[in-house]
């Protein structure tokens, strides 16, 4: 038995949680600004691990947009559902978010929620980074899965299909509820489709994602609706197989990280049977338009890209 791979820089505690996805980062305050061994740390961590977690950071908005800053330039907190007032690269996750809720009962399916940020954009952010500050005292945790792992685990016939196909993402609501006013105002104000493959190349990496994001990718390019449908249902129940999760449990002070180029997560939805509240804030960094195996990068439907909350604040 090997040891775990704990200190892998001397710097920095590593301390994996699953097999394929999620490690611990220990040893490290956010609150002052890292060392370049730390950054570069941490960033090989995320590219290992596709998410990685701190424990007892308490940031303020301020603090958690700087250490934001070290591994990329900010977005605006969110560019379809805004951002905390004051703070343009800090968007509000609270418990009860008007904006993203909808009427009637969803129907349920194990893909339902999981999602890939903001895959309706055409340069959908490279990472996020959510932070805790009201947290249940149980319930409400996070899961993510490896985009990578999931495409590795496909059959090469299957995986040889999919290579060169390509996808439609956009916001709407999920089969069998209905978008509130205040869903379809926000949606329309800054209307986003993009077309992605349906495999991305990762740009740093070189490992090919199942880029299906099922909350977002509506149907596949050229495919009729039935082959379409039949085929991203197999591909969203595959992607989210348990093997290739993990499972967060938040306290306050709690920050995950992750790789928004190779996973998708699942926010909780426990936490709406239970009375406690629940707050947290995410930041985004920009991203670039993803590529498939075939070199064709993404296009644009509807909409512009996702822009750096700097340029956002001098319009
Ligand atoms: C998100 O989808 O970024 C939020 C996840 C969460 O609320 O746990």
């Amino acid at each position: 038995m090997s040891a775990l791979p704990l200190d892998e820089t001397g710097d920095v505690l590593i301390k994996p949680l699953s097999a394929h996805i999620g490690a611990e980062i220990h040893g490290v305050d956010l609150t002052h600004p890292l060392t370049p061994s730390q950054v570069s740390a941490i960033r090989a961590a995320l590219l290992k691990w596709r998410v990685v977690f701190f424990r007892e950071q308490f940031l303020s908005h301020e603090q958690h947009v700087a250490f934001s800053a070290q591994f990329g330039e900010l977005t605006v907190g969110h560019p379809v559902f805004g951002h905390v007032d004051g703070h343009p690269e800090v968007y509000s996750i609270a418990k009860h978010r008007k904006a993203t809720r909808f009427e009637g009962e969803p129907i349920r399916r194990p893909w339902s929620g999981w999602h890939t940020d903001v895959t309706a954009a055409v340069n959908p952010p490279f990472a996020s980074i959510l932070r805790g500050v009201t947290i249940p005292p149980y319930g409400g945790d996070t899961q993510w899965t490896n985009l990578v792992i999931a495409y590795q685990k496909l059959s090469a016939p299957l995986r040889g299909f999919i290579d060169g196909l390509r996808g439609v993402h956009r916001f709407t609501p999920p089969p069998g509820a209905a978008a509130t006013s205040e869903f379809v105002d926000a949606v329309q104000r800054r209307s986003l489709v993009s077309e992605h493959p349906l495999v991305r190349v990762h740009p740093e990496t070189g490992e090919r994602a199942l880029y299906v994001s099922p909350t977002f990718l509506k149907h596949v390019v050229s495919l009729t609706a039935r082959e379409s449908q039949a085929l991203l249902e197999l591909l969203w129940e595959h992607v989210t197989r348990p093997d290739f999760t993990v499972r967060f449990k938040w306290e306050p002070g709690s920050l995950a990280f992750w790789d928004n180029r190779s996973t998708a997560h699942l926010a909780p939805t426990d936490i709406f049977d239970l009375d406690f509240d629940r707050q947290l804030y995410r930041t985004t960094l920009v991203g670039d338009v993803p590529v498939g195996p075939d070199g064709r990068a993404s296009v644009s439907i509807e909409g512009s890209p996702v822009e750096a909350a700097a340029a956002f604040a001098l319009n």
